[in-house]
């Protein structure tokens, strides 16, 4: 890309972007200059702000497949590449090294912390883990065959309506406390979601118990005998926990900026994105996956022919867990799921027929043209499904986990949206198709 002749480009107002000189664009006979900017990372974006009053024409990207919406010092990805860093460091050193809570506030504080650092996180976290005693009854309110993700987004939009001193979105203190709180509280709410199911009551959380010690034992434990949390199973949910805790703009993420952009406080904000993660394209595909993998297991286990559905335009049918929108090559979190899934059921010598039927389904799709074509490898939810199996998390229970993880993330760009100085509301444009102007018949004279 040529440097700029004309005249010297201002900076560009992306926070944490330069200046990359000009493309320039032909348009109703005129010649316009449209400003480069270039990431950290050499990612380069046209900058079109002004698009639409030099040249009155926008932009159209059906799900926004090549538009950025933002400037962003989170997460970096390489599709290409299969790289994944959190503020710069590598997903496999995190996941091997750090955890959950760590990660958190890595994401959100934007930098490792301390010791003393850490313990305060912890420690808070730890006093804001129970929910309000009438928010408890709640969960009687709801049908017993409630899908989780509906009653986990529906208390935590409710929130709101018991913290009401600490929406204001302006306000750094009561956003921390608000952080805090649902960091903390999200584990009691997915748990007691489960709870519900199964009609069992809900546990205390335990101040004594760590992140996800304490989920685990809200889930599983019962008020007539002592439950003790397998360690393996805290470690594994604690490493699945970080690998789902960020990933750019994704859909959900992205659904909580923009409703963050016009300064809906924090819990309404997360409510919209679990509902967007809700959908089997996204956070729903760990449990679509783990659906179709059973209904291999139940057709014979025959994983050709659901690979040849898969490639059928019609069939209506896809590879859960299987494509990204962004990764052109092995998602690095489903390298380190798969992995984990090994260890675990290795170590507890589980036999799980649908672990074996993905790694067959795996196999063959790697090798079939139609997936190497269009870049097709397993996600991060291909595998995920079957640790939360082995740990005896019901599926429905699938996404709930992936929102805990994802959390963090969420939690991080809504900080990060607020803080920018160029933040506006989200408010696409569109080209209209519909009718021209229509004069109003009266009914008498519609035909
Ligand atoms: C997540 O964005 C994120 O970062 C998401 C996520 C995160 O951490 O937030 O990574 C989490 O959502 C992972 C994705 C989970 N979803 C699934 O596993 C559902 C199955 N996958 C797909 O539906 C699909 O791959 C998407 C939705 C993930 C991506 O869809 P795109 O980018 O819009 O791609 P596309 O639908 O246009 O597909 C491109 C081609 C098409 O074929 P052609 O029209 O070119 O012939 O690939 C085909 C698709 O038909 N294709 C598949 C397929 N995924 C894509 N064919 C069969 N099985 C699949 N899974």
């Amino acid at each position: 890309m040529s440097a700029p002749t004309s005249k010297p480009v201002a900076a560009p107002p992306w926070p944490g972007s330069k200046a990359d000189g000009v493309a320039r664009l032909e348009l109703n006979g005129e010649t316009v200059e449209i400003p480069v900017v270039i990431g950290t990372e050499g990612e380069r974006a046209l900058d079109i702000a002004k698009l639409r009053a030099t040249t009155g024409a926008i932009t159209l990207d059906e799900g926004y497949v090549n538009t950025g919406s933002t400037t962003s010092a989170i997460t970096y990805l390489d599709g290409e590449k299969g790289i994944l860093r959190y503020r710069g460091y590598p997903i496999e050193d995190l996941a091997a090294k750090a955890d959950y809570v760590e990660v958190a506030y890595l994401l959100i504080y934007g930098k490792l912390p301390t010791s003393d650092e850490l313990d305060s996180f912890r420690m808070s976290l730890s006093l804001h883990t129970m929910i309000h005693e009438d928010m408890r009854n709640f969960y009687s309110g709801f049908p017993r065959d409630a899908h989780p993700m509906a009653i986990v987004g529906s208390v935590v939009g409710a929130l709101s309506t018991f913290y009401q001193d600490s929406l204001d979105v302006r306000d750094p203190r009561q956003v921390e406390v608000s952080v805090h709180r649902l960091l903390a509280k999200l584990p009691t709410i997915a748990a007691y979601s489960y709870k519900k199911s199964v009609g069992q009551p809900l546990m205390y959380p335990r101040n004594d118990l760590g992140y996800c010690e304490n989920f685990l034992h809200m889930m599983f434990a019962v008020p007539c005998e002592e439950y003790h949390v397998d360690p393996d199973f805290a470690e594994a949910l604690d490493m699945l926990l970080i690998v789902h805790a960020d990933h750019e703009q994704n859909c959900s993420t992205s659904t909580v900026r923009m409703v963050g952009s016009s300064d809906a406080n924090l819990f309404a904000s997360i409510s919209a994105g679990i509902s967007a993660l809700w959908g089997p394209l996204h956070g729903g595909a760990n449990q679509a996956c783990v659906e179709m993998l059973e209904r291999i297991g139940a057709d014979g286990g025959n994983v050709k022919k659901y690979v040849d559905l898969a490639k059928k335009k019609d069939s209506g049918f896809r590879l859960m867990g299987f494509g990204h929108r962004v990764y052109k090559n092995y998602d690095p979190r489903a390298k380190l799921i798969k992995a984990t899934c090994d260890k675990l059921l290795a170590k507890l010598s589980i036999r799980d027929p649908i672990f074996d039927i993905a790694q067959q389904l795996e196999e063959v799709a790697l090798a079939d043209d139609y997936f190497i074509e269009r870049k097709l490898y397993p996600n991060v939810d291909f595998y995920s499904g079957v640790i939360y199996r082995a740990m005896g998390i019901p599926v429905q229970m699938f996404t709930v986990l992936f929102a805990m993880g994802r959390l963090a993330g969420w939690i991080a760009h809504w900080i990060e949206m607020h803080h920018s100085p160029t933040k506006k509301i989200c408010r696409p444009r569109q080209v209209y198709t519909g009718e021209m102007r229509r004069e109003f018949l009266p009914i008498t004279k519609r035909t």
